[in-house]
């Protein structure tokens, strides 16, 4: 990829800060990235500390609102922005429940104010215009929009979400989604901005918040605490190591098609109750429960406990990608298993980390899951 400048809007979180850093160290793109991140209790700037310092002038952080759309244009025509990727927004399922607001500022008004700094930054395009001296000095601009498979609601016991699966989300966080993909597609159609969409299923890996099930086992685990497993914990997710994911959206961000969705997923349906074994199995060769004090002589396994049901729990979630393998030759390459020995190993890696959003302005965010 030629172009001068990707914003990255959400870039201090979970995924925004792993794509970033996948960008810089495992693509050859050698232009700059713009971060721009309202650093809400899910975005850590820390996340990406050691890429501001090897890149220098290449990586840039702004703390910003995607719902100011005049700051964002500004920011859009100061560093001749050619891609954008929108990963900014309120992530976490349980925290709709308890309160829709900022989902809807954010997921909805937020990709709404997005998208119309994209659509007058296009416009301005001289290569779109024809009438700058400057023509050619700017590529025309491509924009790629994050969703989920959430989107599409819950399946049965059987079938998969394709990209032509009609929406039916259930919370309002699905719900917020599903309303910034339907806003994005309009764009495309109403005035032809170049958009791609991504939707894809449950991520798990490095930089996770702890809120989300696979790092809060892991730290639960570790620190002998009960390990909350929803209901009777049979519900299926598909779940996609995070690295997989962004280099789909590289893929998607290279080679998609303009107006297109892909769907992304892990091949990889697992029951709750099977995930968190899986990591209480894992931690016992990493960390033998016997060596962990916090565990005073209980098994990892002991710690599963089952709590009060999430209401509007969605039961089974599964992606079929064979759009994206078929036009774009992307497939997950990392399994469940060592995806998972990854991501239990970078926990017990980065105490540090792990210290972070424990403490100061991320402390009282944990612990408000849905069940406590
Ligand atoms: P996250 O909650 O870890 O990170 C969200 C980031 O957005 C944070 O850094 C936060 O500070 C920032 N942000 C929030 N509101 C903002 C605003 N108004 N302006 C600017 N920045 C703002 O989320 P994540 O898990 O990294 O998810 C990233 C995207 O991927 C989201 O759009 C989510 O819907 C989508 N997605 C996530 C998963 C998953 O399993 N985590 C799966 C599929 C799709
Ligand atoms: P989560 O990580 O919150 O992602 P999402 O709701 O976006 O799928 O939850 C993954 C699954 O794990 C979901 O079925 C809810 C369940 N879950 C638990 O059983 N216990 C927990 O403490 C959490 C956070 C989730």
């Amino acid at each position: 990829m030629t172009m001068k400048a990707i914003l990255v809007t959400g870039g201090a979180g979970f995924i925004g800060s792993n794509f970033i850093r996948h960008v810089f160290e495992k693509t050859r793109f050698a232009g700059k990235i713009v971060n721009l991140d309202k650093l809400t209790y899910a975005g850590n700037p820390g996340n990406l500390a050691d890429i501001g310092e090897k890149y220098g002038n290449r990586y840039v952080f702004v703390k910003g609102d995607i719902c100011d759309q005049r700051a964002v244009l500004a920011l859009m025509r100061k560093h001749r922005v050619a891609r954008v990727v929108n990963f900014a927004a309120e992530s976490h399922v349980d925290r709709s429940i308890f309160g829709p607001k900022d989902f809807i500022e954010t997921n909805i008004h937020g990709t709404f104010s997005l998208l119309e700094a994209a659509r007058r930054y296009w416009l301005d395009d001289p290569e779109r215009s024809g009438n700058s001296p400057s023509r050619g000095s700017r590529p025309a601009l491509r924009f790629h929009h994050v969703s989920t498979d959430e989107v599409y609601g819950s399946l049965g016991k059987t079938g998969k979400f394709r990209e032509t699966t009609p929406y039916d989300p259930r919370s309002p966080y699905s719900a917020s989604k599903a309303s910034s993909d339907h806003l994005v597609r309009a764009y495309y159609h109403t005035y032809g901005l170049p958009v791609t969409i991504s939707n894809c299923s449950n991520n798990y890996g490095p930089y996770h918040f702890p809120e989300k099930l696979i790092p809060l086992a892991i730290l639960n685990a570790v620190e002998g605490k009960p390990i909350p497993v929803y209901g009777d914990g049979l519900q299926v997710r598909d779940w996609l190591y995070v690295e997989d994911h962004c280099a789909a959206i590289w893929c998607i961000m290279e080679g998609g098609r303009p107006g297109r969705t892909y769907n992304v997923g892990g091949n990889c349906e697992m029951k709750n109750l099977d995930v968190v074994r899986g990591i209480c199995a894992g931690l016992e060769n990493l960390f033998p429960a016997a060596e962990n004090p916090a565990l005073r002589g209980r098994k990892y396994a002991d710690l599963i406990t089952f709590v009060k049901d999430r209401p509007g729990h969605d039961r089974r979630y599964a992606i079929d990608f064979s759009r994206i393998k078929r036009e774009l030759g992307w497939r997950p390459s990392v399994d469940f298993k060592s995806g998972l020995h990854k991501t239990a190993a970078w926990y017990l890696d980065n105490p540090k980390w792990v210290k972070s959003v424990k403490t100061g302005r991320y402390r009282r965010w944990l612990g408000k899951n849905y069940s406590r």
